[in-house]
């Protein structure tokens, strides 16, 4: 049987991870062919640990060679990584979700593609509700993210607005928009705000407030939903993952159960 080959761009927290799991449980259907990263080290880390034969490419090649493309780099790649895969007609996960919300061709690009695009929940919980919620009216969805200060740290926005963290002592509201004005301020910390507007009503009439304190040990995501259907409240309380504190242990879980509906045969879930 031909193996599927998959291509992982970004080999960080999430993508190593992946990488481990599609050497360890899917060997005998998929090969981790091409990968892709701008730092040396963690191309010889994979190429040394689990995929000896994985070529190092960039990734417009590693694209056009795969089935199955992985995007777990930044925000600044998503966007182009999603759009070459589905104009080539290939499977992608998207990681850096916010990339995605100013693509304003997404819908069209999906109805003539013969691939597909996948979007884990990361480390939300309510992504299931929200969708099958659409499919009915929603009138409001308000994410509400609780983040220690040294997981908003270098965010642009703090330094736009001048805010400065180590003057923080209480729990404080720092930002309200919608989720689009949220991906921009802070681009490495709320793509689950994107994806939730992505299921949801979009991103202008997603809400998205963020609230920082030194006494949170936690990320928290506290997502609200109303409509004709009644209500759903969801709270998260995430660990970081021990290899990048900005990243929740919950998103690098949630990609590896989305590895397995692709490759596996039992889809759970809305
Ligand atoms: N969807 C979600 O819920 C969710 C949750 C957490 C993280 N993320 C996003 O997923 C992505 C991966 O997260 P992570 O925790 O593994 O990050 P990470 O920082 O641990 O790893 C990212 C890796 O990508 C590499 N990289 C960065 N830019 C690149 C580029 N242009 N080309 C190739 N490689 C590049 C980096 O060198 C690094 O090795 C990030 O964009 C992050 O914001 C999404």
């Amino acid at each position: 049987m031909k193996l599927i080959s998959v291509g992982i761009i970004g080999l960080g927290a999430i993508g190593s991870r992946l990488v481990e799991i599609l050497t360890k449980e899917f060997h005998d259907k998929v090969r981790v062919d091409s990968i892709c990263d701008i730092k040396e080290e963690r191309i010889e880390e994979i190429q040394g640990k689990w995929a000896p034969r994985a070529k190092s490419l960039p990734w417009p090649s590693l694209v056009a060679r795969s089935d199955v493309v992985i995007e777990a780099a930044s925000q600044e790649i998503a966007l182009s990584v999603a759009k070459e895969a589905l104009k080539r007609g290939k499977q992608v996960l998207i990681l850096s979700v916010g990339g995605l919300l100013a693509w304003n061709g997404l819908s069209l690009v999906l109805k003539k593609t013969k691939g597909k695009l996948w979007i884990p929940s990361g480390a939300l919980a309510g992504v299931d509700g929200v969708l099958a919620a659409n499919e009915g009216r929603i009138h409001k969805v308000t994410l509400t993210t609780r983040k220690p200060l040294a997981g908003l740290a270098g965010a642009p926005y703090l330094l736009e607005k001048r805010i400065n963290l180590s003057r923080i002592t209480k729990p404080t509201l720092i930002f309200e928009g919608n989720a689009a004005q949220a991906t921009r301020a802070f681009p490495q910390n709320v793509n689950v705000a994107a994806t939730l507007a992505l299921a949801g009503i979009g991103s202008k009439r997603t809400l998205v407030r963020i609230l920082t304190s030194p006494t949170y040990k936690r990320n928290q995501h506290e997502v609200e939903i109303e409509g004709d259907f009644g209500s759903i409240r969801t709270v998260v309380e995430n660990f970081p993952s021990k290899r990048n504190p900005r990243t929740s242990e919950l998103a690098v879980l949630s990609s590896v159960a989305t590895l397995k509906k692709i490759f596996g045969h039992l889809h759970i879930g809305t």
